[in-house]
C-alpha cells in the first residue's frame, strides 16, 4: 500500500498533506525518513511514524458526530467557503446519508464504503428517530396521516411520492407549537420537513437521535 494512502485511512492525512510532511521529515518508516509519499508500506509490518508517533492501523475509522446547526453535510450542497462536516474530521472519511444545514444530530461518517452502503440502501429500511418541534399545534388527525403516509410534493407543486408507514410520538402539545420524536424507515430528500408542510405545518427544529442500531452519545 502506498504510504500516502496508508495515512489517509488511518486518519492522520491527506495525500497533499503526507507530501508537505515529507518534504519536512516528518515521517519514518521503520525509523528511516520517508522520501516519497507514494512510496510502498507493508501495513502488518512495517513500523510508521508521523510527527514522532506510530501510526496504528486501522484499515477503517467510524465516528459518530453531533453535527451542529448551520454546517451542511454535503460538499456539493455548499456555497463558496460555508463550512462542511469534513471540515470536522480527520481527512479520508465521507458522510453517510446526509442531515439539512439545520438539522442537528447523529451523523456517521466513515471510510467503510460497504458499511455505508448497507446503511443507506432503500432496500434494508434502518430505522431513523429524530426529535422535532413544529410551528403550529398537531391534531391526532395530523399524526394519524403523518403516520399512514402523506404526499411529498415535487418543486412544480405536482405529487412526489407518498410517504411510508413510519411512527410519531408527541412529547408536547400544550405550546402553540407541538414536539415529538418521528422514526422513518427510509430516507427521501428533506422528507420531515416536506411532511409537515402536506400537513400545513412548519418544522421548527430537528435533531436526528438515532441511525440504525446507533445511538446519539
Ligand atoms: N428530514 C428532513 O427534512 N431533514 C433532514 O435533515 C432529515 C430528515
Amino acid at each position: 500500500m502506498r504510504l500516502d494512502k496508508f495515512l489517509s485511512l488511518c486518519g492522520k492525512a491527506s495525500r497533499s498533506e503526507t507530501l508537505r510532511s515529507v518534504r519536512r521529515g516528518e515521517i519514518t518508516v521503520n525509523g528511516v525518513p520517508a522520501r516519497r509519499g507514494d512510496c510502498p508500506v507493508e501495513p502488518d509490518t512495517d513500523t510508521v511514524a508521523f510527527r514522532g508517533e506510530t501510526v496504528v492501523y486501522r484499515p477503517y475509522t467510524y465516528v459518530m458526530l453531533h453535527k451542529p446547526d448551520g454546517v451542511v453535510s454535503a460538499t456539493e450542497d455548499r456555497l463558496a467557503g460555508e463550512p462542511t462536516v469534513l471540515d470536522l474530521l480527520p481527512p479520508g472519511l465521507f458522510p453517510c446519508g446526509r442531515l439539512d444545514k439545520h438539522t442537528t444530530g447523529l451523523m456517521l461518517l466513515t471510510n467503510n464504503g460497504k458499511l455505508a452502503h448497507r446503511l443507506l440502501s432503500p432496500a434494508r429500511h434502518v430505522d431513523k428517530t429524530y426529535a422535532f418541534t413544529v410551528k403550529f399545534p398537531l391534531s391526532a388527525e395530523d399524526v394519524a396521516a403523518l403516520e399512514s403516509g402523506v404526499s411529498l410534493r415535487n418543486a412544480d407543486g405536482g405529487t412526489d411520492c407518498v410517504t411510508a408507514l413510519c411512527r410519531v410520538e408527541l412529547t408536547d402539545c400544550t405550546g402553540r407549537g407541538a414536539a415529538g420524536r418521528i422514526t422513518l424507515h427510509e430516507g427521501k430528500y428533506h422528507q420531515i420537513k416536506r411532511m409537515m408542510e402536506a400537513r400545513h405545518n412548519q418544522i421548527t427544529s430537528l435533531a436526528r437521535l438515532t441511525f440504525g442500531p446507533l445511538v446519539l452519545d
